[in-house]
């Protein structure tokens, strides 16, 4: 069981605008720096995603909950979205076969479906609503804030389908929420919906090993203990200021030095593996809301995360990658032990064709790690930087490691960066100007703001 990152594709002896060694000793104090910064902000109690052991007592009692709640269940919902939702979705991918809604319950062997309802347009809210039949579903309403608009259209529609079906609430639903604030705690408590804690100290993006997460892998019986223990493995290992040490580091450093130094702000996880490729939605959300700031100085920075699945976008973007502008780190994550065991390509025989023989006898697997190979040895023909996570297998414990990772490399790239990777202060205009269209009453302030916005010119409607 091991992560690895091998970081040897972004060096001045791989690529001409990698780091030199030189480079690298004259960074350790800003990286001592970074770490000490981290310790920082954990010793104030604000990084709650790290404090895993303390979240114990929370996550057994929603593991007792679930295993009562999962039986009689054949589907569960989780409405909610941004970090409420990507997480559920690369849970699902990561750990349930890629066909799982699709199966029998004799398949699932008696577990449920799960749907992730982490948007607002009908067509999916209704889709997934038509599928399930609410006498034998679990909704997890999942929202820190317990305010977000989306999530809370989406419970007032299954309250409604509830009612009509003449299911209580407290049956059906269950909320995630702040263990205080919000209009969750309150509907909780007025009508008794089991309810579970995101802990204060934790935001939405960095909370999928809280209930968040881990509430939706219970009831599909993934593999909780797993996870956390992953994810405490990688934060043990990344206990130091050094860049050889801390892989989360490292991998901070050299993605904040090749956007500073190097002009390549735009940051490429390109899982090859369909076990992991929901791990790159989820790793853009962190990469993005976290390190897209306006610093305290005025200045505008941040990197922007992409989404690339190997070997699919080897054709679809990879001709970017290879003579595009240089303004791209490639980060490739390469599964050792394939999910099910390698799957054999057919000899083609004395039959032929011929021209397939080079294919025969060799495993799927093994195709498709020659390929990210082969695209990472090709980027560097071209001068274009890679990185290589390498991991065992796709199973909870490493997911959980690799959720681990990308947080505490996103805390690393905030203090790198100079900003704050735990707000998201950007957002909070265009859900004010949604409140406001719909006549909240608490946004009516914002009518100046609307009337201001550069209004359609017909003119301009080609
Ligand atoms: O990372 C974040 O903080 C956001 O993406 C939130 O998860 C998202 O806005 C949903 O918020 P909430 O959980 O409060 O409904």
């Amino acid at each position: 069981m091991t992560i690895r990152l091998d970081v040897t594709g972004m060096l001045r002896r791989a690529v001409p605008s990698g780091v030199t060694p030189e480079a690298l000793t004259a960074l350790a104090p800003r990286l001592a720096a970074a770490h000490d910064g981290l310790l920082a902000d954990a010793a104030r109690g604000i990084l709650g995603f790290r404090e895993l052991e303390a979240q114990a007592a929370e996550r057994e009692r929603m593991l007792a909950w679930a295993r009562v709640a999962a039986s009689g269940c054949d589907d569960v919902v989780v409405l909610g979205i941004g970090g409420s939702a990507l997480g559920a979705v690369a849970l699902r991918t990561a750990l349930l076969p890629r066909d799982w809604n699709a199966r029998t319950a004799a398949q699932r062997g008696g577990r449920p479906r799960l749907h992730v309802l982490d948007n607002v347009d009908p067509r999916s809210v209704r889709g997934v609503l038509e599928l399930v039949d609410p006498t034998r579903a679990r909704f997890l309403v999942i929202s820190k804030s317990g305010s977000t608009a989306e999530t809370m259209s989406q419970y007032l529609l299954v309250r409604e389908r509830l009612r009509v079906a003449g299911v209580p609430a407290r049956d059906a639903i269950a909320f995630v929420t702040d263990p205080a604030k919000g209009v969750l705690r309150r509907i909780a408590a007025a009508e008794g919906i089991p309810t579970f804690e995101v802990p204060p100290n934790v935001g939405g993006r960095f909370s999928v090993l809280t209930p968040v997460g881990l509430l939706p892998a219970a009831l599909l019986g993934m593999d909780v203990a797993g996870l956390v223990a992953g994810a405490v493995a990688m934060r043990d290992r990344c206990a130091t200021g050094a860049f050889r040490e801390n892989p989360a580091l490292a991998f901070a450093a050299l993605q904040w030095r090749a956007q500073t130094e190097a002009g390549q702000g735009l940051h490429v996880l390109m899982p090859y593996s369909d076990a992991y490729r929901d791990l790159a939605p989820w790793f853009v959300q962190l990469w993005a809301e976290s390190l897209g700031k306006r610093r305290p100085d005025g200045t505008h920075v941040g990197p922007t995360p992409i989404v690339a699945v190997g070997a699919t976008d080897q054709h679809a973007q990879v001709q970017l990658f290879m003579e595009g502008p240089v303004d791209k780190t490639v980060t490739f994550l390469e599964v050792e032990e394939p999910d099910g065991g390698e799957l054999r390509i057919p000899e083609v025989g004395a039959a032929g064709p011929e021209e397939l023989a080079y294919l025969g006898g060799h495993g799927f697997a093994e195709l498709l790690r020659a390929e990210g190979r082969a695209t990472a040895g090709a980027l560097a023909t071209m001068g274009r930087p890679t990185m290589t996570l390498r991991v065992t297998r796709a199973d909870a414990w490493h997911l959980g490691g690799l959720f681990m990772f990308f947080e505490l490399a996103t805390i690393y790239a905030g203090q790198l960066y100079g900003v704050d990777p735990l707000d998201q202060p950007g957002v909070e205009l265009g859900k004010q100007l949604t409140y406001y269209q719909f006549g909240h009453p608490a946004w009516g302030a914002m009518q100046a703001t609307w009337d201001a916005l550069p209004a359609a010119d017909p003119d301009w409607l080609l």
